[in-house]
């Protein structure tokens, strides 16, 4: 198990980096095994969903050479296999390779994928959509087994703008006969990054990015090239960490438009925020306002935002109120925020934030990727030392956390226990 400890409240400046986008690379390398050759996609954060995907490459026999951010995929000697569950369970991502493996191989057999227990995670939409294009689905105990003599293309409304079921469909039907449409897609950027992955390698693809995507099977796909996107949700956690305790603290290579209801609402709150093209320039002001927020849907408010702002408005002056829309288990957090001294009551999906509050360093625990962040932003801005157990949650995320936050002045380390 590994622990982190921090040493809190100290002022933090310089330049953060970030990353390229978690949930975008998470779904590019899965994408790879529809192209006959070799793939390239740069800009892949350091995170361990990242090596998760590649052993499971690895177990279907794709050749690998990752060189600092760059991963080279060469798809020449694929052999489809199970999928055990020992790596279908180590992350959520793992049912990428359901629509990827379904569409290059018309069969599939892998266990329940894993991730977060931020709420149930049913993957009914994903299957629903796999049988519209003509596969079958087979459930026995924990394991699937998706197969088809030929996919062809069809309408397919999803009843919810599911991110992980829009992809997974664009992955199964770009070598499906004819053409499919999505209907009620989701609009989220990483959405229009791994399209054009797949456009690189041949397939016809228009509006990603939009509600409505347009798929046109091709026969055969080459090798691709891609540059994953900046991480949008790790931009809005350093961004958050900045109004909290940053002095004119930069948080480069990020695309600001894809932050734009976190920044509006920092704005509201009398944050000292400054957007630039391509970062942003935050430090911490005395006097924050309190705010209300609900999580939606991209361009609405990121969920996985949601649980580093709610460190945030413990430091705000009176009362917010936070309400999660998207998964039902995201305030696994509060209980240790509570515990550092914060003053939070949880009333089902919402949350009552009463601040200012002055929080103290004490022994938690990360129960999930974001709210696990949350607790290291806490921690970086309570008084004494904080100890953060289970941080391979964190891990699964932040690239390279500790030397990111060490270089801006945090006193942060890792160790294994
Ligand atoms: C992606 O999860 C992200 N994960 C999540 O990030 C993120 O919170 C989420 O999108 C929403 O933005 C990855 O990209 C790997 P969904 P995903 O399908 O695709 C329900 C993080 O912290 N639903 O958009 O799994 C579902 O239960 C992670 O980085 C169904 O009911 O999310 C949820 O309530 C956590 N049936 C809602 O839809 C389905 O078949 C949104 O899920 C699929 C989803």
């Amino acid at each position: 198990m590994k622990q982190m400890i921090i040493e809190g409240n100290h002022i933090l400046t310089g330049d953060i980096l970030i990353g390229g986008a978690k949930n975008s690379a998470v779904a590019l390398i899965p994408a790879s095994i529809l192209a006959n050759g070799i793939s390239t996609i740069t800009n892949v954060p350091n995170i361990s969903d990242r090596d998760a995907l590649i052993d499971i490459l690895e177990i279907l026999n794709c050749k690998i050479n990752l060189n600092n951010d760059e991963l080279k995929i060469d798809t020449s000697s694929l052999k489809n296999a199970l999928i055990d569950e020992e790596h279908s369970k180590k992350l959520r991502a793992s049912y990428y390779f359901m629509g990827a493996l379904l569409g290059k191989e018309k069969y599939v057999e892998m266990y329940i994928p894993g991730g977060c227990n931020i709420g149930a995670r049913p993957i009914d939409i994903h299957l629903d959509g796999f049988k519209a294009l003509g596969a079958q689905v087979i459930t026995e105990n924990n394991k699937y087994i998706l197969k088809a003599d030929k996919l062809i293309g069809t309408d397919i409304y999803l009843r919810f703008q599911s991110v992980g079921a829009t992809v997974n469909l664009m992955l199964a039907s770009v070598l499906a006969e004819g053409t499919t449409i999505i209907h009620n897609a989701a609009k989220e950027a990483e959405i229009i990054n791994i399209a054009d992955y797949l456009i690189s390698m041949g397939a016809q693809i228009t509006g990603a990015g939009t509600e409505t995507i347009t798929i046109s099977g091709v026969k055969k796909l080459h090798g691709g090239h891609i540059q994953v996107l900046p991480d949008r949700i790790e931009a809005g956690t350093y961004i958050i960490l900045g109004a909290l305790i940053g002095q004119n603290l930069k948080i480069k290579n990020i695309i600001p438009k894809h932050l734009e209801a976190l920044t509006s609402k920092l704005k509201d709150m009398g944050s000292n925020i400054k957007i630039n093209k391509d970062n942003i320039l935050i430090s911490r002001v005395a006097n924050l306002k309190p705010t209300n927020i609900k999580t939606l849907v991209y361009p609405g408010f990121p969920t996985d935002i949601g649980q580093p702002m709610s460190v945030l408005l413990t430091q705000a002056n009176g009362t917010s109120l936070f309400e999660e829309t998207i998964w039902e288990n995201r305030m696994g957090h509060v209980p240790s925020l509570n515990k550092m001294g914060a003053n939070i009551k949880v009333k089902g999906l919402t949350s009552m934030i009463i601040g200012p509050s002055q929080l103290k360093g004490c022994e938690v625990t990360a129960t999930d990727l974001r709210g696990g962040a949350a607790l290291v932003l806490a921690g970086l801005t309570a008084s004494g030392t904080t100890t953060i157990n289970d941080v391979e949650h964190i891990l699964r995320g932040y690239e390279n956390i500790e030397e990111k936050l060490t270089q801006v002045g945090a006193k942060i380390k890792i160790k294994e226990i």
